[in-house]
């Protein structure tokens, strides 16, 4: 039995018609670059994360950079983030010309860990003239953390800490669309917490389009109107340029697409969802959460549906090549969601991390392993992965 990670086509075939309507009407129009379909996705995210402002983009990536170009993060800053991540992530902050640095993740969630962030913060940085100063005398600015594989950071602790030492928190909420966080007793959406929050709508997302798009939620007024003029190459009136952004506008077609799947998020979530949690009770029936590590629900209990919304479904096993090896030869498709920690990259070797700096990404860079989920996954591909992992593991 083939199993693929991901399978798309069957969204699609139920969606067909609606898309191809509405890129027609897109196609009718002539109007492809800040249109109305752009305007419509907007409003919609924003009333769907219930924030006042949605500014559409290129992809995640631009969404990222458009945020730190839009807040003047450059040369002599430091923005923190996690190691492990889409190289994206930390890409970004070194693009805009600051230094990215990273923290250890927590093993249970994968996502950066609190307390190595607050030991960072506490241990290697120190206040000069009212500024945050790390080690190396760059200026902490922003803090960046990632809702990895569709489960929200420890947010209450995020805040607590760029509250604490005057951060700008930028979530890199990529992989997160629509997961729920519950804060201080109600409950937020994933990017809505922070000063802005960047969105992927690459096609493999739980939300994705045909092609590559991006998103930047936010509360401030001021800031979303920055974000526009600088997704346009920092043009205020027509041909008049304050300052520098970049071509990083979202598109007719790809806002016109995501409209139409926009409305069933929440149902492809639960359908994750429901998926994960076979696979979790199949692979304790078999008895394998003692040889594997089963992925976490640190919020279930808050009774939020968006808890998690499984945008991979990931286990971890110290044997973990031999494992993948045993499925591909089973035909059963899998990922490594990431086989580097960020430090590891050979493009950040000039930060000059070395190996052990950050344990536990490392760990999880040699272990880790993304297992076939979508929505319309069947129960009986399921069964046939657990079954080749008891297999593996007889
Ligand atoms: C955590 C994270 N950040 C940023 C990005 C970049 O998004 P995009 O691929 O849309 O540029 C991704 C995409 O995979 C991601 O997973």
């Amino acid at each position: 039995m083939r199993v693929p990670l991901l399978d798309l086509s069957e969204q699609y075939r139920a969606l067909s018609e609606e898309i191809r309507a509405a890129t027609d009407e897109v196609l009718a129009s002539q109007r492809f670059i800040l249109g109305p379909k752009l305007a419509e996705f907007e409003k919609a995210i924003a009333d769907y994360c219930h924030v006042p402002h949605a500014v559409g983009v290129s992809s995640g990536t631009d969404a990222l950079l458009a945020v730190l170009m839009a807040l003047e993060i450059g040369l002599g800053d430091a923005v923190i983030t996690t190691a492990y991540s889409f190289f994206a992530t930390g890409g970004c902050i070194s693009r805009v010309g600051a230094t990215p640095v990273f923290i250890d993740i927590d093993p249970e969630t994968y996502n950066i860990s609190a307390s190595a962030l607050k030991r960072y913060l506490d241990k290697d940085c120190h206040r000069v003239e009212g500024k945050l100063v790390n080690e190396n005398r760059q200026t902490i600015c922003a803090l960046v953390p990632v809702h990895l594989f569709g489960l929200c950071c420890e947010m209450n602790e995020m805040l607590a800490v760029a509250r604490e030492h005057d951060l700008l928190l930028i979530e890199d909420a990529a992989q997160a669309i629509g997961a729920d966080y519950p804060l201080d007793g109600g409950s937020a959406k994933a990017g809505t917490m922070g000063d802005a929050g960047c969105f992927s709508f690459y096609p493999s997302k739980n939300l994705g389009a045909a092609g590559d798009a991006g998103l930047v939620v936010c509360r401030n007024e001021q800031f979303a109107d920055r974000l526009r003029i600088c997704r346009q190459h920092g043009m205020e009136a027509r041909y008049q340029h304050r300052f520098i952004g970049g071509n990083f506008r979202l598109d007719e077609l790809q806002a016109a697409i995501l409209n139409v799947k926009l409305p069933h998020l929440d149902r492809w979530s639960a359908a994750r969802r429901d998926a994960a949690k076979f696979y979790t009770n199949e692979f304790r029936r078999a008895g394998l959460d003692e040889k594997i590590k089963l992925p976490v629900q640190p919020y279930a209990e808050s009774k939020l549906a968006n808890h998690h919304i499984y945008h991979q479904y990931v286990i971890r096993s110290p044997r973990r090549d031999e494992l993948r090896e045993h499925f591909t030869g089973r035909e059963i498709e899998t990922a490594i969601y990431y086989p580097l920690a960020l430090h590891e990259q050979p493009f950040f070797e000039y930060l000059g991390y070395k190996r052990g700096d950050f344990p536990e990404a490392e760990r999880a860079a040699r272990e880790s392993l993304a297992l076939p989920i979508y929505p319309e996954i069947s129960r009986e591909a399921q069964q046939y992965v657990v079954k080749c992992a008891a297999e593996f593991f007889e």
